[in-house]
C-alpha cells in the first residue's frame, strides 16, 4: 500500500485513512492507492470498509494544479464510482472539512458520520466550475433537490446538523476521532444487518419547491452575469428525470465547458493571486521585525477602523487624537466594531475581554510600540509635523507607517532622520471590513521594513500588494483615471445613472457615482483641487456645483443620488449636467452600454498599464489584486489585466486608438500595451 493511504483492520471493520498532508488533496498517487485499498477491501473477509482521513481533515478537494493538464487514470469520478460498488458497505468517517472533491467521495460511499463541527460544501462555483465528480447527481439525490442546488451555487458550507435534516449525513457525533466515530457506526450498521446503499440507486428526488426557472431567476439576481451557478442547477436539475450515468456524463460536458471558460480562469486567477501577491523576490529571506504593540494615530473613519483591524488580530494597540474629546469618541467607536464582531462570530468572548486598547492624548505613550500607523488628516504639513514628532520619540527600529491615500511617502519620510523606516500602510474603508492594503515601498524604505508590513497585513488577514510611489499609488490612480473617462461621457451625453446601471451589469457591486456618493462628493472635488487640470481630462463642473450645494453623498443624504427612502436617482442631477453642456454649447449624443463599458475599461486597462510599465506595480497581477480587493471589481473577470488579457490586447489597443482621435491627450496609449501587442504578448505572461 502507498504512504498517501493506509489500510488496516478493526475485527470486522477495515478501515481506509487518507494519509496526504496537508489537506488530503485527492491527487493522482491518492486517487490510485484508493483504488488498491478498496479492490483490497473487496478480497479482504472484512465485512465493511470506513474511509477516514488522517490530520485536520477528511479528504481535500481535486488537485487544482491537475487542472488543464491531460487527465490521469483513476480520475476521480473514477475512484468514487469504486467505491459505490462495493460489494460490501463503505460509511464514511468524516471530520474537520469535506469540500468539493472531498464531499464527492464522501457521498459516493454507503453511510456518511460526520464529527460535530465539519465543514460540508461544494465551493467549485467559486472557481467557476461544478461539482465534476458526480456531485450534482448525487447531493440531489441524498438531500433533495432545492438544498442540493443552494449548497451548489452559493458555494458556502453548511454544518453537519443541517446536514443531517436534508439527508446529506446519517449521523452526527460529538467525539474527537474520526476513526473510532467510523468505527463504532460500522459495527452498528453490522448489528442491524445492514447492507450496500449505493447513492447511484437512490430514487430520484421528489419535485423541488422551486422549479428551474425560478432558480435561475433567483441566481440571476444573486449572481449576475456568472455562469457556472447555472450550469449546477441545471445538472442537478436532471436528477428528475434523467438516468444516473446520462445525468453524469452530462454533468462531465457541462464541467469541461466550463474549465475552458473565461469565468473560471479568471476565478482560479482571482484564488492564486490572493497567495502569489505577497512573493515578491525582493523580500526572499528577508527577516520581518517583531510586531505586537501598534500605535495609531487619528482616530476618525480610517484610525478607528485600522485600531479594530489590529486588535481583532489580538495586537495592542494605543491610539492618539487631538484631545480627550476625540480620544473618547475614538475609543467608543472601536469598543463597538468591536461588539458588532463578537455579535458576528468574528471575535471570541475572550478576545474581546482581553482586547488591549488605550486612547490618548500623549503621544509618548508610543515610545515602545513596534509600528505606528498615522492616518490623520491627508495633509501634507500635518503629516510631516506628526513625523518629525514620532522620529523624536520612537524606539530605534520602530516602523512608521502612513495611511495617507495620495501624498508622496519620499517627502513623508523626509521629514524623519530615519526614511529607511518609513512606509505607506494604505487601508481601505471600513479598515476592518476591507481586504486589500497597498503597502507602499519610499524610496529609502529598508526591505525588512516591507516584509514588516506584509507580515503585520498577513496578521491581520489582509491581502497586501506592494506599491511604489505615484500620486495615488495603485488603485487610486487607476480610479482617478477611469473616473476621467466616465467624467468625458457624461460631458458628450451620458448620465451617470446610466454608467452605474452599465458597470453594475458588468459585475461590479456599485458604479462609480454611487461609490462617489459614498466616499463623499468632498474628496473627489478635495484631489481635484490638489492635482489641478490633467491632460485632457475635462473638469465634471456639476460635481463642483453639486458641492457648492452642499450635497455630498450619503453623509448629506444627497448626492448623485438621494437616500432619504432608499437610494434614488434625482431628475436634478441631470438638469444640472444638461445645463452646463448648453453652456458649453455641447450637443448630447447617445452612448450604448457597450461603449460605455468599453470606454471605461479600457481607461482602466491603459493605466493600469502604465503602473506596470513603470514599476508602480511590480507585476500585472499585482494591479488584478489591488482592483478586486479594494475596488469591487468582479471576480469573475479576474481584475483589469485578466479582463484585456481575455478582450485581447489588440482591441484594447485599436479602442484606445479610435478614443484618441477625439481626445488625443487624454488616450495616450500605455507603452507597454503597444509593446506587448508588437509581440502578441499578454499581461500573464509578465506575471512571473
Ligand atoms: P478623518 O477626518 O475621519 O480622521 C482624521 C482624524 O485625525 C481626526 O479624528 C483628527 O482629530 C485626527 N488628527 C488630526 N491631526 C492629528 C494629530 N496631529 N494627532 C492625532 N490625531 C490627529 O479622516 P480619515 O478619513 O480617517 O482619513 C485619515 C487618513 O487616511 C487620510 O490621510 C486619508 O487620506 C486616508 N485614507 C482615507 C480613506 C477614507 O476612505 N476615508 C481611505 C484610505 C486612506
Amino acid at each position: 500500500m502507498s504512504d498517501t493511504v493506509r489500510y488496516d483492520r478493526e475485527g470486522a471493520v477495515a478501515i481506509v485513512t487518507v494519509d496526504n498532508p496537508p489537506v488530503n488533496a485527492l491527487g493522482h498517487a491518492v486517487r490510485q492507492a484508493l483504488v488498491a485499498a478498496f479492490d483490497r477491501f473487496e478480497a479482504d473477509d472484512a465485512e465493511i470498509a470506513v474511509l477516514t482521513g488522517a490530520g485536520r481533515l477528511f479528504l481535500g478537494g481535486a488537485d487544482i494544479s491537475e487542472f488543464g493538464k491531460p487527465p490521469a487514470e483513476p480520475s476521480l469520478p473514477d475512484v468514487i464510482g469504486r467505491i459505490e460498488r462495493c460489494a460490501k458497505p463503505v460509511v464514511a468517517a468524516i471530520h474537520g472539512a469535506a469540500l468539493g472533491g472531498g464531499l464527492e467521495v464522501a457521498m459516493g460511499c454507503h453511510y456518511r458520520v460526520a464529527l460535530t463541527g465539519t465543514k460540508l460544501g461544494l465551493p467549485e462555483v467559486t472557481l467557476g466550475l461544478i461539482p465534476g465528480a458526480g456531485g450534482t447527481q448525487r447531493a440531489p439525490r441524498l438531500m433533495g433537490l432545492d438544498a442540493a442546488v443552494e449548497l451548489m451555487t452559493t458555494g458556502k458550507p453548511i454544518e453537519p446538523e443541517k446536514a443531517q435534516v436534508y439527508g446529506l449525513i446519517d449521523r452526527v457525533v460529538s467525539v474527537d476521532e474520526p476513526r473510532l466515530a467510523g468505527i463504532a457506526y460500522a459495527e452498528q450498521l453490522l448489528a442491524e444487518g445492514a447492507t450496500t446503499r449505493p447513492t447511484r440507486d437512490l430514487p430520484a428526488p421528489d419535485a423541488p419547491k422551486r422549479d428551474l426557472e425560478t432558480w435561475r431567476e433567483l441566481l440571476e439576481q444573486r449572481h449576475m452575469g456568472e455562469i457556472a451557478q447555472n450550469r449546477a442547477a441545471e445538472a442537478a436539475f436532471r436528477t428528475l428525470d434523467t438516468p444516473f450515468d446520462e445525468g453524469m456524463a452530462a454533468e462531465r460536458e457541462a464541467f469541461l465547458d466550463l474549465i475552458k471558460s473565461r469565468q473560471s480562469d479568471a476565478l482560479r486567477h482571482a484564488f492564486f493571486l490572493e497567495r502569489q501577491v505577497s512573493r515578491l523576490p525582493e523580500l526572499k529571506g528577508v527577516e520581518p521585525r517583531e510586531i505586537a504593540s501598534v500605535g495609531v494615530i487619528g482616530g476618525g473613519t480610517m484610525g478607528a477602523g485600522i485600531a479594530t483591524a489590529c486588535l481583532l488580530a489580538g495586537l495592542s494597540v494605543t491610539l492618539i487624537e487631538t484631545d480627550a474629546v476625540r480620544a473618547e469618541k475614538a475609543y467608543l467607536t472601536v469598543s463597538k466594531n468591536l461588539d458588532g464582531a463578537v455579535e458576528r462570530g468574528k471575535m471570541s468572548e475572550d478576545a474581546r475581554r482581553a482586547a488591549d486598547l488605550t486612547t490618548t492624548v500623549e503621544y509618548e505613550a508610543l515610545s515602545e510600540a513596534d509600528i505606528v500607523v498615522e492616518a490623520v488628516f491627508e495633509s501634507m504639513d500635518v503629516k510631516r509635523q506628526v513625523f518629525a514628532q514620532l522620529d523624536g520619540l520612537m524606539k530605534q527600529g520602530a516602523v512608521l507607517a502612513t495611511n495617507t491615500s495620495y501624498l508622496d511617502v519620499n517627502q513623508i519620510a523626509d521629514a524623519t532622520g530615519r526614511p529607511q523606516d518609513v512606509i505607506g500602510l494604505h487601508f481601505f474603508s471600513p479598515a476592518h471590513v476591507m481586504r486589500l492594503v497597498e503597502v507602499v515601498v519610499a524610496d529609502k524604505t529598508a526591505p525588512e521594513v516591507t516584509a514588516t508590513a506584509f507580515a503585520l497585513a498577513k496578521k491581520l488577514k489582509k491581502v497586501a500588494v506592494r506599491s511604489g510611489v505615484c500620486d495615488g499609488f495603485i488603485g487610486n490612480r487607476i480610479l482617478s483615471h477611469y473616473r476621467a473617462a466616465a467624467t468625458e461621457m457624461v460631458l458628450k451625453g451620458a448620465s451617470p445613472y446610466q454608467i452605474d446601471a452599465a458597470i453594475e451589469r458588468f459585475g461590479f457591486k456599485m458604479g462609480p457615482y454611487k461609490v462617489a456618493d459614498l466616499a463623499g462628493l468632498d474628496i473627489g472635488h478635495a484631489t481635484r483641487a490638489r492635482k489641478g487640470p490633467q491632460p485632457g481630462e475635462v473638469n465634471p463642473d456639476w460635481d463642483d456645483r453639486l458641492n457648492e450645494m452642499g450635497r455630498l453623498g450619503r453623509k448629506t443624504g444627497r448626492g448623485y443620488y438621494t437616500y432619504d427612502d432608499g437610494t434614488k436617482e434625482d431628475p436634478e442631477v441631470p438638469q444640472i449636467i444638461e445645463d452646463i453642456r448648453a453652456a458649453k454649447g455641447i450637443e448630447p449624443r447617445d452612448f450604448n452600454e457597450t461603449e460605455l463599458v468599453e470606454r471605461y475599461m479600457t481607461a482602466m486597462v491603459n493605466e493600469a498599464a502604465k503602473v506596470v510599465g513603470e514599476g508602480i506595480a511590480k507585476r500585472p497581477l499585482d494591479v488584478d489584486a489591488v482592483l478586486l480587493f479594494g475596488y469591487g471589481f468582479p471576480r469573475f473577470r479576474g481584475g483589469p489585466m485578466k479582463y484585456a488579457d481575455h478582450v485581447g490586447l489588440r482591441v484594447i489597443s485599436d479602442r484606445i486608438d479610435r478614443y484618441a482621435a477625439e481626445n488625443p491627450e487624454f488616450w495616450q496609449k500605455a507603452p507597454l500595451i503597444a509593446e506587448l501587442v508588437e509581440r502578441d504578448g499578454t499581461f500573464e505572461e509578465l506575471n512571473t
